[in-house]
């Protein structure tokens, strides 16, 4: 199917489910951080299997699936399980959803991630607002033919994670009694875990958290006309730092220890939209 094709069968098929009365807001959710779904009400799920242009993620503490209902009383759209570069799907499996999603009038990207920590103080459990990222991995899912009706072919990514939507975080923090910190992404293509030097130039470069995610999925929203707000929680002292081997058992046990408090957040932020 050509991509414009798919953007078209996968918003007619959203449509024809939800009627053009979809959530403006959308919450991916990262590696183990499947918990705030449960606490959506009125909650319809859709299996990506039944929307044509969503992959099914082939990494373990995935699934599959979009949930449509409320948040503390608001409208939400959740995507339960994400689709990586390291996956190796073509990077249309990345750009889909998000162009689907955005013709159906989904006007914020709200991101979330398991990460490695760069810095000593971004210990496992921490909540990192993203200030902004560094793509570091060599992938661009906007790389090829550029549709004009879509975005344009040079994007501009001053504020790539909206400012207003920083403040509201911030604000929905504190509310919510949950500490936050604020830093910046690297995206490293992955899968594996970087090396103790890899880690080392990260932090040297300016980064404060690295993981597998969220950047590409920034860049296709941010081309397309979307709010973009990214969370990390950082699961591990990334490598070199840490003092035993990473493992993704870890990632995904860390992040359901920190997946209350991410939820807790995300209640009180989606109130304040
Ligand atoms: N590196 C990359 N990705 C990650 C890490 C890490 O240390 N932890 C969780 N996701």
């Amino acid at each position: 199917m050509n991509p414009s094709d798919l953007i078209e069968g996968g918003a007619a098929a959203l449509e024809a489910r939800f009627g053009k009365a979809f959530p403006k807001d959308v919450i991916v959710l990262g590696s183990g951080l499947g918990r705030f779904a449960d606490t959506v009400t009125d909650a319809v799920r859709v299996a990506y299997a039944d929307i044509p242009g969503f992959s099914r993620s082939t990494v373990v503490g995935h699934s599959g699936n979009l949930i449509v209902g409320k948040a503390a009383g608001v409208p939400v759209a959740v995507m339960q399980g994400r689709i990586h570069a390291f996956e190796g799907h073509p990077p249309q499996a990345i750009v889909a959803p998000i162009r689907i999603l955005r013709r159906l009038g989904v006007e914020r990207l709200i991101l979330t991630n398991a990460s490695g920590g760069l810095k000593p103080h971004m210990v496992p459990g921490t909540l990192m607002l993203i200030e902004d990222h560094i793509n570091f991995s060599g992938f661009n899912p906007l790389v090829g033919p550029n549709d004009e009706r879509i975005g344009p072919r040079f994007p501009d990514m001053t504020d790539a994670y909206d400012p207003k939507l920083r403040a509201l975080l911030t604000q929905a923090a504190r509310e919510a009694s949950v500490e936050v910190k604020s830093g910046i992404y690297m995206f490293a293509l992955g899968p594996n875990f970087e090396t103790a030097a890899e880690i080392r130039m990260y932090a040297a470069l300016g980064a404060d958290a690295v993981g597998m995610s969220t950047v590409p999925e920034c860049l296709v929203a941010r081309h397309c006309g979307m709010k973009v707000a990214g969370i990390s929680v950082v699961t591990n002292l990334a490598t070199g730092i840490a003092t035993r081997p990473l493992s993704h058992e870890e990632t995904l046990a860390e992040a359901a220890k920190a997946a209350e408090k991410l939820a807790s957040l995300l209640q009180r932020f989606v109130q304040l939209l």
